[in-house]
C-alpha cells in the first residue's frame, strides 16, 4: 500500500507488510509520545478533527498525536454545532474543509459516511468509526497492543488465540479487528456474544476462508479457559431501536477477578476499546481487575497515540523526518517511563 496521500477507511486496505509498517514506524514515536524528544515535523499543517459522534480518547488521542508531530489541530465535535443540521451534504463539508486541513479525522454514526466524505476531500481522510462498520485505527492499535504484550510473553501473532465478548453484531471495533486478524497464521477467535448480538456473518465467512479459526459460544466463563487475550466490549446502546433493548443485554457477560482467577490462564491478557461501561447494571470489566497487571486497557490508550502518530507520518509522508526536525525536551515531566499501567 502506498500511504502517502491515502485515506485510511477500512481493514480491507491493509497487507501484513502494512501493518508491519505501521507498526515500525509506531515504535519509533515512543521518545515522542514519552516526551523525551519533542519533535516539529508537521510545523504548519492543521488536522481537521471532525467528530459527529461521542468521542473522548479517539478524538484526544487523534489531536494530540497531531499535535505531538508539531501540527495544529481544528475541531468540530457533534452535529448541533456544525452545519449538517442545516441540511449541508457530507460531500460539500468535505470540498470546504479539505480546504483548511491537511489531513482530516472524522467520526459519524453511519456506516459508510466517511468514505463517502472521502470522494469529495482534497486531502487524506482517517475513518474515526463509522456507524457500526468500522474502526481501523484502533484494531491497529489493538493489534500493536496485542504483539507487545504478548511478545513479553515470548509469544507473537501467529498462534494466538481471543475471545472476543459482548456486542459482536453492532461493535466497529471488533469488525475492523477480525478482519486484521485474518493477516496472521493459525489464529483461534472464540465469539462470545448474545445470539441476537453476534458478529456479522460476512465477516465471520471472510475469517474463516482467511484461516482463521473461529468458534461461537453464548457463554463466557468456561469459553475463556484456552485464550491469550480476553477482548472485552460494550453493549452498543447508541445503535439499539430502544434504551429497553439494549437494556436487555447489559451486564450480561461481567469479568471481573475472581472469574478470571478460576477460569483463565494465569497470563491472559484483558482488554476493552473503553469506554467501559462501568455502571452498576452492566459493570463489563469489574474495577477489581484494576491491579491485574494483565490487564492492558490503559497502555491500549497509549499505544493509541503512537500508532496515530504513525498513521500520519505515513499518510504525510514524513516518517523518515521525524528525528531530523526533533530537539530534547526543556520541561520537567513525569512521563519518563515506559507505556506500562
Ligand atoms: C469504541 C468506538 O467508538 O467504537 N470506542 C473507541 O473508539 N475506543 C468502542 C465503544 O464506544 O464502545
Amino acid at each position: 500500500m502506498n500511504f502517502t496521500g491515502a485515506h485510511i477507511l477500512s481493514i480491507n486496505q491493509f497487507q501484513r507488510e502494512d501493518v508491519d509498517r505501521v507498526f515500525a514506524v509506531a515504535d519509533q514515536m515512543e521518545p515522542y509520545a514519552l516526551r523525551k524528544r519533542v519533535t516539529r515535523v508537521l510545523e504548519g499543517a492543521i488536522l481537521g478533527n471532525m467528530f459527529f459522534e461521542a468521542s473522548t480518547r479517539t478524538r484526544v488521542s487523534f489531536g494530540s498525536a497531531f499535535n505531538l508531530l508539531g501540527g495544529e489541530v481544528r475541531e468540530t465535535a457533534g452535529f448541533e454545532n456544525s452545519a449538517l443540521v442545516k441540511g449541508e451534504s457530507l460531500q460539500d463539508t468535505a470540498r470546504v474543509l479539505s480546504g483548511f486541513s491537511d489531513v482530516i479525522c472524522m467520526r459519524h454514526p453511519e456506516a459508510g459516511s466517511v468514505a463517502d466524505f472521502a470522494t469529495a476531500s482534497r486531502v487524506p481522510v482517517i475513518n474515526g468509526g463509522d456507524g457500526a462498520n468500522e474502526h481501523p485505527t484502533q484494531a491497529l492499535l489493538d493489534l500493536y497492543t496485542i504483539r507487545k504484550e504478548l511478545a513479553d510473553k515470548g509469544r507473537s501473532v501467529d498462534g494466538m488465540s481471543i475471545a472476543m465478548i459482548g456486542d459482536l453484531r453492532h461493535g466497529r471495533t471488533v469488525h475492523s479487528l477480525g478482519k486484521l486478524l485474518s493477516l496472521y497464521d493459525e489464529v483461534h477467535v472464540v465469539l462470545i456474544s448474545p445470539a441476537e448480538l453476534a458478529l456479522p456473518e460476512s465477516i465471520i465467512e471472510s475469517m474463516r476462508s482467511a484461516g482463521v479459526e473461529v468458534t461461537v459460544s453464548h457463554e463466557m466463563t468456561q469459553s475463556l479457559a484456552d485464550v491469550d487475550i480476553v477482548y472485552s466490549t460494550r453493549i452498543q446502546e447508541e445503535r439499539f431501536s430502544t434504551k429497553q433493548e439494549a437494556d436487555l443485554y447489559r451486564g450480561k457477560f461481567r469479568l471481573n477477578q475472581a472469574i478470571y482467577t478460576e477460569y483463565c490462564q494465569p497470563n491472559t491478557v484483558i482488554m476493552h476499546p473503553l469506554p467501559r461501561d462501568s455502571r452498576a447494571d452492566a459493570n463489563e470489566l469489574d474495577i477489581d481487575l484494576d491491579d491485574n497487571p494483565n490487564l492492558a486497557i490503559f497502555r491500549q490508550t497509549d499505544n493509541g497515540l503512537l500508532v496515530r502518530m504513525a498513521l500520519f507520518a505515513l499518510v504525510l509522508d514524513v516518517a523518515d523526518k521525524v528525528d531530523e526536525f526533533s530537539h530534547e525536551v526543556h520541561w520537567y515531566n513525569s512521563r519518563q517511563r515506559p507505556i506500562k499501567s
